[in-house]
């Protein structure tokens, strides 16, 4: 895993928006996996500035979201439908149609998660998977004891996710306790993986991913298998890694070298 220390989150989302440029970039139908929470709000704005100011074009891209909730309808202000459409979809030339998530009003939620694999399946694979990534470890909303090739399917939420996510809603007792997820086996099919974190609160979490065992403990550990993911975190959220100097270097090293976002 390439791990890419930066002084604070808007550096992040700068770097992050480097790497979605070059995979718009690398094909007439570029397919990208994108994911919600606050993490990649940064980027969005970013990736909304770079198309308004340097026509950075979305048109052909399909993209698929990482995960809805069971029981929130598209036009529910807190679904992961209207979070994307708002923050990415209405901003830049993504066709709305080619944007897809798991149904979470679906009356048969696994024969909704196994169609959405196939679609994932039928348009050629994910070439770039972006990920946050929970204080617990998650990644999309596999929580600690996912199995590690799980596929998109139905999943219940941790109580501390079901906190963390409460300040969305206006109540305790709205937020959802199930969702539909990609699996950890479906992500790590994605052919590139980008994951940023920013703040303290994500610090252990960055470092059990790193450099702890690969583990369903730690969900996003099983990153370690990928073999092209880049973690983007900024100092806050890279406080705990213990080889941090030897990524601050690397990094450097690459940098001299002229090497594109993703070498
Ligand atoms: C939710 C989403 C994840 C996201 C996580 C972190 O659980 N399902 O995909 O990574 O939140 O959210 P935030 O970026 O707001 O910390």
């Amino acid at each position: 895993m390439d791990v890419v220390i930066l002084e604070n989150a808007e550096a992040v989302a700068r770097v992050a928006a480097d790497h979605i440029e070059q995979v718009l970039g690398a094909s007439a139908h570029p397919v990208l996996g994108l994911a919600t929470g606050s993490s990649p709000l940064g980027l969005y704005g970013e990736l909304a500035r770079r198309h308004r100011d340097f026509g950075l074009s979305f048109a052909g891209a399909d993209v698929f979201m990482l995960d809805e909730y069971v029981g929130l309808g598209a036009d529910h202000e807190q679904s992961y439908h209207h979070f994307i459409h708002e923050n990415l979809v209405s901003q830049v030339d993504l066709d709305p149609a080619r944007v897809h998530l798991p149904d979470g009003l679906a009356t048969d939620l696994a024969a909704e998660c196994a169609s959405f694999d196939a679609s994932i399946r039928d348009a050629g694979g994910v070439d770039c998977q972006l990920l946050g990534i929970g204080s617990n470890g998650h990644i999309a909303f596999n929580e600690p004891g996912s199995s590690l090739a799980s596929r998109t399917r139905p999943v219940w939420l941790t109580p501390s996710t079901i906190r963390d996510n409460a300040r969305f809603f206006s109540s305790r007792s709205e937020v959802p306790v199930r969702a539909l997820s990609q699996g950890l086996g479906t992500i790590m099919e994605a052919r590139r993986v980008l994951l940023i974190a920013t703040g303290a609160k994500k610090a252990d979490a960055v470092a059990q991913m790193v450099e702890g065992p690969v583990s369903a403990r730690c969900p996003a550990s099983v990153l370690q298998l990928h073999p092209h993911t880049v973690a983007v975190v900024d100092e806050d959220a890279a406080a705990k890694l213990e080889l941090s100097d030897f990524y601050r270097y690397s990094r450097r090293m690459q940098l001299q070298d002229g090497a594109p976002a993703w070498s």
